[in-house]
């Protein structure tokens, strides 16, 4: 399905600082000569763009949360980054299902067995082949800093939409969330000390491209 492409994700929760590293990011790949797709959930495309201000606007329960969250992901999949791995573009996107696992799952308490099931609808191969592998990144940098650091960054720096506005209490949760995700798929994450300066982090980034044979000279 995605011959050539690699597809790369950010997770962490609010506050960790993640995003502020795909500039460098997308700079790395180009500099290697390949074309870069940028983007971002929810959104992405304009139906899930439009979602996404529903779901960080309005209020709403779990099940609600997570249906609009997976509709506008397989809009999304659809038409941005099936084709851009199709490509072989390196599809850089910030967040992804693990976001799911841990805002619905962990933060709100939603059964994980219910967003187990919806990954595969959405995420499964074209024409309801159930038994198709799922689309998954093949590698997920996972910004992890405590939940009261991740507060004190968040404090002030903009209006907080409906998850900032949570409190620490939900984003343990969260944290928590990422971890069990990570844990059962210790071989995609990559879990990035978040709670140092940018340049350290940036240089935990860079070493964990580098070992998996993505940057460097060693690269494949
Ligand atoms: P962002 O601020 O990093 O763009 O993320 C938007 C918010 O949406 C963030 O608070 C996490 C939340 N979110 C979910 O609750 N579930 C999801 O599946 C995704 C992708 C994001």
């Amino acid at each position: 399905m995605n011959a050539g492409g690699l597809f790369l994700t950010l997770e962490g929760i609010d506050g960790a600082g993640k995003s502020s590293h795909l500039d460098a990011l997308q700079a790395l790949f180009e500099g290697q000569g390949r074309a870069v797709t940028r983007t971002r959930e929810p959104g992405g495309t304009p139906l899930a763009e439009t979602l996404r201000t529903l779901i960080l606007e309005q209020p709403m329960d779990p099940l609600t949360e997570s249906l609009l969250v997976f509709a506008a992901r397989r809009d999304h999949i659809a038409q941005v980054i099936e084709p851009a791995l199709a490509r072989g573009d390196v599809v850089l996107c910030d967040r992804f299902t693990d976001a799911t696992f841990a805002y619905q799952g962990g933060g709100r308490g939603f059964d994980t067995e219910v967003l187990s099931t919806l990954e595969r609808w959405a995420q499964a191969g074209r024409g309801g082949q159930s038994e198709v592998a799922l689309l998954q990144p093949h590698i997920t940098l996972w910004f992890d800093l405590a939940p009261e650091i991740a507060a004190q960054r968040l404090a002030g720096a903009r209006v907080p939409d409906k998850f900032e506005a949570q409190p620490v209490e939900f984003f343990r949760k969260v944290a928590q969330g990422y971890a069990d995700r990570a844990a059962a798929d210790a071989a995609r994450f990559v879990r990035i000390d978040a709670g140092q300066s940018r340049d350290q982090v940036w240089q935990q980034v860079e070493a964990a491209l580098v070992a998996r044979g993505l940057a460097g000279e060693g690269r494949a």
